[in-house]
């Protein structure tokens, strides 16, 4: 939320943070003429293509194609939101944040950051409990039983809420903090009357759950003997801080672990979580309950493609966990599935088994639809037809999912060897259930990670923008000219509407870093940067400025022509229309016989080359 902050200390924090210092303090950055360069952190590669442009305080890696700001760099590198990049950033520079004056979003953020004290003081105060209080002990001795040791207490800030009803109330009472705090963020509960209140967690071992830069926003809270009156976890409601479909359990501590590994561990509980993390296997999350929701997925995919989930061995628990599954398969993250034997869970498997034989588990971590496959070839009798077609419509609903053409036709294949019949008759099966199926013959998209990524702007508009960014340009003219309705790339056309608009509000042209800042889209930001870091020089730029806009007009105005005569060319077209259609044609016609306005102001450039040489293969 940007907007929160207010313009000044933005300004004053991009001030302070110099771009080349920022980006050297992490990576080694070598001088490249006015530019810097260095291996990219974003992507595996041997020679440098990440660029550091200290004019423009952007850079740019033209293999990954990630580019930006100070403030993206400090995104992606540490995986923060924008608010956190500009307060680590203000930190480094002792700026002190001020924020906007908006009313409704000040008072949000005064709740937020109430409810954020509030949860790190009272975990504070129940860790104190479980290592301190002398009516802990039951707790301690059940942490030790299950193997949780002092460090992991420590790590994971492990607590214990003491039995009673108004421990939190009277603690909060003593330290003057509001009731209707303590209620809004989910630690106590109004009585049916509700005018008083009690004490969500009682008697329980206390897990603190935090969010990615590791400020606790809720708590799971595990009874030390559960019973059929006594839920084993209670865990924090929905809260202005706390969104149980956003949270991964320890992710605040296992990012870069995935990072590095590439893959996400997902097991279900905290203390499988806690038990992989001590056994040193610590690329891993929970998610607050079993399911793994659309917004889970997402997180997962801004750390790695890949992720393998942690199954028990029971086939009741497998049905469900794979219902689950929906916005897993759908985001397009490759999935794999470990099977831990039964009886255990993963916690459990690893005090029998060890971490090694739990890494090899995870080593041999099969492809879901194999894994799936086989889960239904057990759950089902595959001589039956009425097993087969189970066995079909399961995988083709599974498959169809990903909306993935390549991984439909895999499983189609693979559905056909296990049950011994012919791959066509799948695929035909296959297609019927999914309106997103295409048979393998008009398969055109290209492999799935290059489908993700928006296709690249035509070359005239990318040497637009790249034109647009040059020093002097003549912003009057260019306003007055260029209409952004003729370019048809998404993202040229964003930036370059932008641009136009803080033109006309205020007669110049905008700051990269605010441009950047008001463009939300990561795609506009890469061809932004790219456009800005490409070293081609540009001869004469307002002769290519001039023609390149007109060409960019009259293909847009042939975009309209066409159709049209293709209208005309119908035999059946009644004569008023045809003439209305004429009338159309003409104007059109005679809007691209029109000249554009001279570059009045046109100064004499330093390069005069009569022939572009590394133009000349441009397209117009
Ligand atoms: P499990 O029942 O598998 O528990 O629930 P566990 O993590 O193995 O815990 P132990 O080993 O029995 O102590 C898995 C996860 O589901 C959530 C919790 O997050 C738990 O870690 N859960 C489970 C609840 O939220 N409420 C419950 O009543 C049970
Ligand atoms: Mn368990």
């Amino acid at each position: 939320m940007p907007a929160l902050f207010s313009k000044s200390t933005l300004e004053h924090v991009r001030e302070a943070s110099d771009i080349v210092e920022v980006i050297g303090s992490y990576l080694p950055l070598k001088r490249a003429g006015a530019n810097f360069r260095a291996l990219c952190p974003f992507h595996k590669e041997k020679t440098p293509s990440f660029n550091v442009n200290p004019q423009r305080q952007i850079f740019h890696c033209f293999g990954c194609h990630k580019g930006g700001d100070v403030f993206s760099f400090l995104r992606e590198y540490e995986n923060i939101s924008f608010t956190e990049a500009v307060r680590r950033l203000a930190d480094r520079a002792g700026i002190h944040i001020e924020y906007e004056k908006d009313s409704a979003a000040s008072s949000l953020r005064s709740l937020k950051e109430n409810l954020y004290n509030i949860h790190e003081a009272i975990t504070k105060r129940w860790q104190h409990n479980l290592l301190r209080a002398p009516e802990a002990e039951p707790a301690r001795e059940y942490l030790q039983k299950r193997g949780i040791t002092d460090d992991a207490i420590r790590t994971f800030r492990i607590g214990y809420a003491p039995k009673s009803w108004d421990d939190t109330i009277n603690w909060a009472k003593s330290k003057n903090i509001d009731i209707t705090l303590l209620e809004k963020g989910g630690l106590i509960k109004s009585r049916e009357d509700g005018r008083n209140f009690y004490d969500r967690f009682r008697d329980r071992v206390i897990f603190p759950v935090s969010d990615e830069q590791g400020r606790v926003i809720g708590f799971s809270g595990r009874a030390l003997e559960a019973g059929e009156k006594n839920p084993k976890y209670i865990n924090s409601p929905e809260t202005p801080i706390f969104h149980k479909r956003k949270v991964f359990y320890g992710l605040d501590k296992s990012k870069r672990h995935i990072l590095d590994a590439q893959a996400a561990i997902l097991c279900e509980g905290q203390l499988d979580l806690i038990a992989c993390f001590c056994a040193g296997i610590q690329n891993i999350v929970a998610p607050q309950g079993t399911s793994c929701t659309a917004d889970h997925a997402r997180i997962i995919k801004r750390f790695t493609d890949e992720v393998i989930l942690c199954f028990d061995s029971d086939a009741a628990g497998q049905s469900a966990a794979i219902r689950a599954l929906d916005d897993l398969l759908e985001s397009g993250l490759a999935v794999r599935v470990a099977v831990i034997p039964s009886p255990d869970d993963p916690d459990s498997f690893i005090k029998t088994h060890g971490a090694d034989a739990f890494r090899s588990l995870i080593n041999r971590a099969q492809d879901f639809f194999d894994f799936y496959l086989d889960h239904l070839c057990n759950t089902n009798n595959a001589q039956s037809d009425k097993g087969k077609l189970a066995i079909l419509f399961a995988m083709g609903s599974a498959a169809r999912k990903t909306g993935n053409a390549v991984l439909i036709d895999k499983c189609a294949q693979s559905t056909a060897i296990r049950l011994g019949v012919d791959t066509t008759a799948v695929r035909t099966e296959f297609s019927k259930i999914s309106p997103k199926y295409e048979s393998p013959t008009n398969i055109t998209s290209p492999p799935e990670d290059e489908s993700k990524q928006p296709p690249p702007p035509p070359a005239n508009e990318f040497w637009l923008l790249k034109l647009l960014f040059q020093d002097d340009i003549p912003w009057d003219w260019v306003s007055g000219t260029l209409n952004p309705d003729w370019l048809q790339h998404p993202s040229v056309s964003r930036i370059i509407s932008t641009t136009l608009r803080y033109i006309s509000d205020g007669g110049i042209p905008p700051e990269i870093s605010s441009l950047l800042n008001e463009l939300e889209d990561e795609y506009d930001h890469s061809i932004l940067t790219q456009a800005l870091s490409d070293p081609r020089p540009i001869p004469q730029p307002f002769v290519q400025l001039k023609d390149l806009i007109l060409k960019l007009r009259n293909l847009h105005l042939d975009r309209q022509i066409t159709p049209l005569r293709t209208k005309l060319d119908d035999p059946n077209l009644p004569n008023s229309e045809r003439d209305e259609i004429l009338i159309q044609q003409h104007a059109l016609r005679i809007e691209k016989s029109r000249p554009l306005p001279e570059i009045s102001s046109v100064k004499p450039t330093q390069n005069q080359d009569p022939e572009p040489e590394q133009n000349t293969n441009e397209p117009w």
